[in-house]
């Protein structure tokens, strides 16, 4: 089975390095292309066997499963260009969650369907979350699920209404954490400690905590209970963020969702539909 990919820009990129490393793929039945067709290049490059052709339409016409990684506002004019190619028998899979499996159903011939990935998709973890399309064969649905559970472990379906809120944990997660624990980090620079052994610290304990969880040693609560001895030192860490911390995520989820309306009021003006 052919896979290809439409976009190598930084997901794109994440993503067949995936598909490989997972074996959900093998190099030698991947096929890429790019805008710029340099970045397709040095992605070939390490992955020998691997097809990068020249033209989206030469792609369309030849794999199996088209994963499209564009950019929101990009999908609706690469699809006029190609939806002529497209056959009933493809599976064309969307990683933009602006764009509803409806519009993709709406231009495309094929079974259509959306995953959203996440940079912790690179080490084959984390989460993948998907949206079947209405008219998506039952027989693409299984093998999507199989190859999409290679990527991460358990991909999670979910639908349209919490697009958002999930794409936010799962895909925007990881620079929020990141940026929070530099926070972190800068916080301890001010009692004096070097931001190099700050940061390396800090990453130590982000990859030990990660592993807990995927040992399923310990729920969030119970972590939290695990370490913040009564009358010690985390708990007046802990109120100090209680009282710091306010309603600062609702208004960060307020802010992803303002953007996602307007980049979805882009695509329903493409498209046609919501
Ligand atoms: N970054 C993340 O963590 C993440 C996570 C989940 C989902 N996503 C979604 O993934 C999509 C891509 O994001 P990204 O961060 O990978 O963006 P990006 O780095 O800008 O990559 C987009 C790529 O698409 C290429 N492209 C645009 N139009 C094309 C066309 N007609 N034919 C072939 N290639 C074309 C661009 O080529 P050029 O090299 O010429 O610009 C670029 O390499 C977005 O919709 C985003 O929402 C991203």
């Amino acid at each position: 089975m052919k896979t290809g990919v439409i976009g190598t820009g930084n997901m794109g990129e994440i993503l067949i390095d995936a598909l490989v490393a997972s074996k959900a793929a093998s190099a030698s039945d991947v096929l890429i292309t790019n805008r710029t067709i340099e970045k397709a290049r040095r992605i070939q490059e390490r992955h020998p066997g691997m097809t990068v052709c020249r033209e989206v339409t030469e792609l369309v016409k030849t794999a199996d499963i088209v994963f499209i990684c564009v950019k929101p506002h990009d999908i609706y004019p690469l699809l006029e260009k190609v939806r002529p190619l497209f056959r009933s028998e493809q599976c064309a899979v969307s990683i933009t969650s602006p764009v509803s499996t409806a519009q993709l159903e709406s231009i495309l011939p094929c079974s259509c369907m959306r995953m959203i990935p996440s940079i912790t998709n690179k080490v084959l973890s984390g989460t993948v979350l998907y949206t079947y399309g209405e008219k998506c064969e039952k027989s693409w649905k299984a093998e999507m699920k199989k190859r999409m559970d290679q990527l991460c472990g358990e991909a999670v379906e979910i639908n349209e209404a919490v697009t958002r809120a999930a794409s936010d944990l799962v895909s925007c997660g990881p620079a929020f954490i990141s940026f929070l624990t530099r926070k972190f980090i800068e916080g301890a620079e001010t009692t004096g400690m070097d931001a190099q052994t700050a940061e390396k610290l800090a990453e130590s304990m982000l990859a030990g905590l990660g592993e807990l969880f995927k040992q399923r040693e310990y729920t969030l609560a119970q972590l939290e209970e695990k370490v913040c001895v009564k009358g010690g030192v985390t708990g007046k860490g802990i109120a100090v963020l209680e009282a710091e911390t306010g309603d600062m995520f609702t208004k960060l989820f307020q802010a992803t969702h303002e953007k996602f309306a307007e980049d979805k009021q882009e695509t329903m003006a493409q498209f046609g539909i919501p």
